[in-house]
């Protein structure tokens, strides 16, 4: 048997499930919606946003690089990610400067998270995603 059988099963089973649990409660703490495969606007803004100032530190698609840590493996909870985000984080030697004063980012933190979010809870994949139409 090809041993990546197995796992393509446990991805299905997975999806399905996620779907049927947003159907049934539409807000579960999430910050993304996805339709057929496709992202909600604030979503998509994440995805642009984060692949215009986050991606070059924390790796495309939220993976992840030499330089800081992959956001989709531990994304922190809304609180911690907002705070992070705004203020800076420092990790020993390792240091983020906050985006407080960043028009590109500080209203938009939201917006980023949502797509890490979607992300980190295997919604959605990697690359650019489709747009939900409005
Ligand atoms: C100049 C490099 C750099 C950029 C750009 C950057 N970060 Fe960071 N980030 C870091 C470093 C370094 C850390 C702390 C060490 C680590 O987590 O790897 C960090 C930590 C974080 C953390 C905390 C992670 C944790 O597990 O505690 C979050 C959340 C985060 N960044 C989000 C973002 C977002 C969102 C953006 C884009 C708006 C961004 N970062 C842009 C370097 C960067």
């Amino acid at each position: 048997m090809s041993p990546w059988l197995v796992p393509s099963v446990v991805v299905l089973t997975v999806a399905a499930g996620l779907s049927a649990s947003s159907q049934d409660d539409p807000a579960a703490g999430k910050f993304y919606r996805i339709v057929g495969g496709k992202v909600d606007a604030r979503t998509y803004n994440g995805f642009r946003r984060y692949h215009g100032s986050c991606n070059h530190c924390h790796g495309p698609d939220g993976m992840g690089s030499t330089f800081a840590s992959a956001l989709v493996d531990q994304l922190p909870g809304i609180e911690v990610f907002r705070s992070n985000v705004r203020d800076g984080v420092r990790d020993g030697p390792s240091v983020m400067q906050g985006f407080a004063d960043d028009p590109n980012i500080a209203p938009y933190i939201d917006d980023i998270y949502a797509y890490l979010q979607a992300r980190a809870d295997g919604a959605l994949g990697r690359g650019r995603p489709e747009r939900l139409e409005d």
